[in-house]
């Protein structure tokens, strides 16, 4: 009896120990992206190893199921079994109807995980959930680690928006299956469910179309598109830009760009996307963007051969019976082909020009009582909607689609930003609408013009709409042209980690979104995507302006972006690496020097940040006594491209205005200005201007070149700085506008000041 209670009394340590080796987690521990609706954390932990079971009750749990079992038999080399009873000790599904689609509950505490869902999407949100809790070594191959052990936790957690999307372009550059299945990983990982494929445009066909051959046969291969050359001119400096070997054929002895996907690999990439609760959408551009069908079908085009306007090229000509014959012909294999409920058709960027000048195309207007081209295009996609809907599908096309008016059951992709009343047009008129805005949801774009805050910040219903206008904001989606993204690595750069600021806007509630705890929970998610093997962008050192001016010594302060960082840098003009010198307290300099830095996480370098760090003399003022709170103001319009190239005419006519900015020429395309005053420095001192234009804009005081933001781009801020005696300095600033949405704000700092809107006393003419 002595000896028997004995043993109870061990097993009761030993049990006890075991309970006490379970660990308990901080929130800075963990990181889910997207944020869960709710989450609570509580003592201990769950521990996984080979004896974890996973219970399924019915088919809709088991590909959540089999997603986490696969997850261990990768990284930790043993599977989890999944077994169609209960056992109370491991992870178990449980079906609750109460629960919305997508919708799931987590319970984890030290002694079974429980999963709450009504459908598959939901059990493998879950699922997501839990892989973002484990170590992010569960995300590699034969890890070493062997404590997968993730928090005790209750989580309860929904979408905030049905539509959680990414696009890729596969025409300006391809990508192969293995890398189209990668992204997929990477999309389930964050919760995407929208896989928006561009799979036609001017530069290449990528679909097989089996009524028309010549699409693929041809249609896909090129010798050099003008987006290669430029490709291969960067990557002369930056190998980053490196067009992907694998898409280079020889064929009929020559050596071509090219590919595309056949019906079978589309049924693989749709069934290993479906896997993953995520839609394909295809889309077929038309009839504009369709060089590529054109060049081999030219009977499609009004003049009977494939060509370009100014910006864009010549579309499909709408007056031709054999167009609509054509385009019907290929989406119905592609609506047999893709089980998505939309169809997307484009629709964007239509070189009208070839129909105005079309006998058949005014014939076409003439007859069915249009107004104009736009509703050329718009009897076009009626045609194609109704067409589309005889086989059980949607239509969807760009913004430019609603202009010549659609039937409410089109579904709008809002990408110009400078075209709001789209927005409100659409949802009056009852279309759904897809956010995905190129200032914002543009990954193409450089990272410094669109920064991850501008992408988290980003809130995609537009203030003005009112509750039965939201309603129409079906979701976003982020875009990722690949004109300048010529391989898969250079890919991955440009989408992360934007990915998961727009990932975050996509699931969280507009109330849970908080950008100090994202950056917090970004820090560990930088190490999952270590793990993965994802090629992110880092942002640049952060505390160096554009120009730094001093007197005697400059002292320059460095900061790494994020945690695990170091700093290199140079002065001798060379782009540092790992073997330059590393930055550990701040840099004096006595001479004028160009500062270059770069700081790298591992070995994934950041963009490279320089300063021109200038030794100046003090300027000089004038003997004038100005007009206060005014300048002159001189503008021009088409007569420049770029703001580096405007130069004034010898007799300049000035209007005179109270601030530097771009209001009375809004929605003019090409329109320069040059604003030319005085700057009042109140005392001597080192003062810093900055500039923040769409496109470019320049800044001088007397002759000196103070702030560079020049070429052509969307809004981007620049500073720069000059030491100045107290007094009255010539101020000039010359600003252009492009296109696409003008604006121009400019400030200044006095010494120890702080940065103000240069306008009222400061400025004078
Ligand atoms: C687009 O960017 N042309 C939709
Ligand atoms: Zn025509």
């Amino acid at each position: 009896m002595k000896y028997f209670s004995s043993i109870l009394l061990l097993l009761v340590i030993l049990s006890s120990c075991q309970v006490k080796k379970t660990r308990t987690f901080t929130e800075d521990e963990i990181s889910i992206v997207p944020k869960p609706s709710s989450l609570y954390l509580s003592e201990g932990s769950y521990t996984f190893s080979k004896d974890t079971k996973i219970s399924v009750a019915d088919d809709s749990q088991k590909p959540a199921a089999k997603y986490l079992s696969d997850l261990f038999e990768k990284a930790a080399g043993f599977p989890l079994n999944i077994i169609d009873t209960k056992d109370e000790n491991g992870v178990v599904f449980i079906e609750d109807e109460t629960l919305a689609s997508e919708t799931y509950t987590l319970e984890v505490t030290p002694k079974s995980i429980t999963i709450k869902a009504s459908d598959a999407a939901g059990y493998f949100y879950a699922v997501q959930t839990i892989r973002q809790l484990l170590p992010a070594s569960i995300e590699k191959a034969d890890s070493n680690a062997t404590d997968w052990v993730i928090p005790s936790i209750n989580i309860t957690d929904q979408p905030r928006f049905a539509w959680r999307g990414m696009q890729m372009d596969f025409s300006r550059h391809f990508f192969s299956m293995d890398e189209v299945k990668t992204f997929l990983d990477y999309m389930a990982l964050y919760k995407l469910n929208t896989y928006h494929m561009h799979l036609t445009d001017d530069q290449g066909w990528r679909v097989e179309i089996k009524k028309y051959p010549l699409l693929t046969e041809k249609g896909a291969w090129r010798i050099e598109s003008s987006h290669d050359i430029e490709c291969k001119k960067l990557a002369k400096t930056d190998p980053s830009f490196t067009i992907d070997e694998q898409h280079y054929h020889d064929r009929d002895g020559q050596r071509m760009y090219g590919g595309f996907y056949t019906q079978e690999q589309i049924k693989e990439i749709i069934a290993y996307a479906a896997e993953r609760q995520i839609e394909v959408i295809p889309e077929i551009d038309m009839p504009g963007h369709f060089k590529s069908a054109i060049d081999n079908y030219p009977f499609l085009a009004c003049t009977g051969e494939a060509g370009w306007g100014e910006l864009f090229s010549s579309p499909a000509c709408l007056g031709k019976e054999s167009t609509y014959e054509f385009t019907k012909n290929i989406l119905s294999e592609i609506a047999e082909l893709f089980p998505s409920e939309y169809i997307h058709i484009g629709g964007d960027e239509v070189n009208i020009q070839s129909w105005k000048e079309c006998p058949l195309c005014q014939k076409a207007i003439k007859d069915n009582n249009l107004k104009n081209e736009h509703e050329l295009q718009s009897f076009f996609n009626h045609n194609i909607e109704a067409f589309l809907k005889s086989k059980g599908k949607r239509m969807m096309g760009w913004d430019e689609i609603v202009e010549g008016g659609v039937s409410d059951q089109t579904t709008m992709m809002w990408w110009r930003n400078w075209a709001p009343d789209m927005l409100t047009k659409a949802a009056d008129n009852g279309n759904d609408i897809v956010m995905t805005p190129c200032f914002e949801y543009y990954f193409d774009a450089k990272h410094e013009v669109t920064p991850f805050e501008k992408v988290y910040n980003y809130e995609p219903i537009p203030e003005t709409f009112n509750e039965g206008q939201a309603k129409h904001i079906i979701g976003i989606q982020a875009n990722l042209w690949s004109e300048m993204i010529p391989n898969f690595k250079r890919l991955e750069y440009q989408a992360f980690p934007r990915l998961l600021a727009m990932a975050e806007t996509a699931w969280s509630s507009k109330d849970a979104k908080d950008h100090d705890n994202f950056q917090k929970r970004m820090t560990l998610q930088y190490d999952r995507l270590d793990a993965l093997g994802v090629q992110y962008h880092i942002p640049a050192v952060t505390g160096l302006k554009d120009k730094v001016a001093f007197l005697d010594t400059a002292t320059i302060t460095l900061e790494a972006p994020l945690h695990g960082m170091e700093i290199y840098y140079t002065t001798d003009g060379s782009i540092p690496t790992k073997a330059s010198k590393k930055y550990t307290e701040p840099l004096s300099f006595s001479e004028t020097v160009t500062l270059n830095t770069v700081a790298y996480r591992g070995d994934i370098a950041s963009e490279k940040r320089s300063a021109l760090v200038e030794k100046q003399s003090y300027l000089e003022p004038l003997e004038v006594t100005p007009e206060k709170g005014a300048i002159n103001r001189w503008a021009a319009v088409k007569k420049f491209k770029v703001v580096d190239d405007i130069v004034m005419p010898k007799s300049a006519t000035y209007i005179v205005v109270n601030e530097l900015n771009f209001t009375d020429h809004d929605g003019q395309e090409n329109v320069s200005m040059v604003f030319k005053g005085y700057f009042y420095a109140e005392a001597d001192g080192l003062y810093e201007f900055a500039t923040k234009s769409d496109d470019g804009s320049l800044l001088y005081i007397g002759d000196k070149f103070v702030v560079d933001n020049g070429g052509n781009h969307s809004a981007l801020e620049k500073n720069g700085m000059v030491a100045l005696k107290k007094g009255w300095h010539p101020l000039t600033v010359k600003f252009h506008e492009a296109t696409g949405g003008g604006q121009l704000t400019v400030w200044y700092t006095a010494p120890n000041g702080d940065k103000k809107i240069l306008n009222g006393d400061v400025i004078g003419k």
